[in-house]
């Protein structure tokens, strides 16, 4: 797996904003700690990050919500929190076990009748949802395969309206848009989704770079026209 650099300041930094500022519940804690004891990839947004997916949640008056890629349910719960009672996140998760971790997480949070979990391939279920007669959501989070980002905005688009938010983890990634030879795996997929953000008329996009525990990336911000 690819292992991001991190400076102990930035880290330190986003201890004491997560503390300071943030200060995340304790089933957000919780999730984090089940997927470490569960020997789950430590690959959660950072707290400011899950936050500001809140905030964003919150700002755009988002009812219905997509995610794809679940781990524990952590970015998961965070969004969840940020809706009023009658709002439904429906979130992609690939792995069976990953899945189940998650769905416990988010009993413990009450929020298990506000969620739904689709496990399988995001590329097999979001077909399924469409079928299904979901959406339109209003609000997307893409934090999945990064081979299949652009798939994944194709299906953001599709089963979202114009005015949906998505927001799209790790576009930065140490900088692979501009050093290919950084991550020859994920790299092509995240140059892609860049690509596609600037060029396709149907977004209007931005990039922030992050820094943090989790070392230097970024997340794109977009708007379905
Ligand atoms: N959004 C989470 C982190 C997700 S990590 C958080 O911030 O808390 C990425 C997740 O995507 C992993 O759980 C992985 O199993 C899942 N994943 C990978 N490929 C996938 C696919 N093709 N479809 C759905 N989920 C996938
Ligand atoms: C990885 C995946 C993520 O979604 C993330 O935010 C950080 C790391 C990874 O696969 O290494
Ligand atoms: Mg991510």
């Amino acid at each position: 797996m690819f292992e991001h650099k991190v400076d102990p300041s930035w880290a330190a930094v986003e201890k004491y904003l997560s503390s300071a500022v943030v200060h995340p519940d304790s089933s957000l804690q919780h999730a984090v700690d089940s997927a470490t004891e569960a020997g789950m990839p430590a690959i959660e947004v950072a707290p400011n990050s899950g936050k500001l997916l809140n905030l964003l949640v919150q700002i755009s008056g988002a009812k219905n919500v997509l995610e794809i890629g679940t781990l524990a349910a952590y970015s998961t719960i965070w969004m969840a929190k940020a809706l009023p009672d009658t709002g439904r996140v429906v979130t992609c998760e690939y792995l069976p076990e990953h899945a189940a971790v998650a769905r416990k997480n988010l009993e413990a949070a009450g929020l298990a009748d506000r969620v739904d979990i689709r496990v399988g391939a995001a590329l097999d279920t979001l077909p399924m949802l469409e079928s299904e007669g979901e959406g339109p959501f209003d609000f997307v989070f893409i934090d999945a395969d990064k081979q299949h980002n652009t798939d994944y905005l194709e299906w953001a688009i599709r089963l979202g309206r114009p005015g949906t938010v998505i927001v799209l983890d790790n576009a930065v990634w140490e900088g692979v848009m501009l050093d290919p030879s950084i991550d020859d795996v994920n790299g092509p997929g995240i140059r892609a989704a860049l690509q596609m953000l600037g060029e396709d008329l149907r977004l209007d996009a931005t990039v922030m770079q992050t820094v943090g525990g989790k070392g230097w990336d970024g997340f794109a911000l977009a708007v379905v026209r």
